[in-house]
């Protein structure tokens, strides 16, 4: 499938989306830390909401690529998760997180994770849609846009690597 060029690109801000979550005992480890998995559910909630804004369709998750756990989550924190699309390629788009603890009582925040997901936007039948263009506009923004470009690249050369080791 070609770049879907005729559809009219979105800027990052059109879809940068936001999720807040107070983390309680059921989402923690005997130790009262957040379970990686609850983190991992909650990164994927919030990407697919940016994912789904931009495309203006159904997505799903295609990849959870990179996924640093920097810091402890512990019950009672207030996390705050914030989502934007990266760029946009065909179908798929990828999705950059990163997630904070928030100190509501010395208004202070730490960074305690970050990510990198691919969502594939799909009709009501499930079959690949294309995507609109992203329009990076700040700095940061070109810059994660031409992250994506190179981390797309890299999967390229190691799809390709699984492959001639399985054909060999
Ligand atoms: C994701 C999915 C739609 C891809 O379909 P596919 O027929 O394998 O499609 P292709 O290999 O032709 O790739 C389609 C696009 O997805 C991208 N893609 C596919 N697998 C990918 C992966 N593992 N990581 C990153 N991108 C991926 C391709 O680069 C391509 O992007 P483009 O259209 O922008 O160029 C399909 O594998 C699927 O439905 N997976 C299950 C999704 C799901 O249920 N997620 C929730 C898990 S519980």
């Amino acid at each position: 499938m070609s770049q879907a060029t005729h559809l009219t690109s979105r800027k990052v801000a059109e879809s940068q989306s936001e999720m807040t979550e107070l983390v309680l005992p059921n989402d923690t480890n005997t130790l009262g830390n957040l379970l990686g998995g609850r983190l991992l559910h909650f990164i994927d909630l919030v990407a697919a909401l940016a994912a789904f804004r931009h495309a203006r369709s159904h997505v799903v998750t295609a990849s959870m690529e990179h996924i640093d756990f920097i810091g402890p989550v512990h019950v009672g924190d207030v996390v705050i998760l914030k989502s934007s699309v990266n760029r946009a390629f065909n179908t798929s788009m990828e999705i950059g997180v990163k997630v904070w603890v928030e100190n509501a009582i010395a208004a202070t925040s730490r960074h305690v994770a970050s990510a990198y997901l691919t969502f594939v936007a799909v009709d009501a039948n499930g079959r690949r849609v294309p995507v609109p263009a992203v329009e990076p506009e700040t700095a940061k923004e070109i810059r994660r846009y031409e992250d994506a470009g190179r981390r797309r690249e890299q999967r390229k050369v190691e799809a390709e690597r699984k492959r001639a080791i399985v054909s060999a």
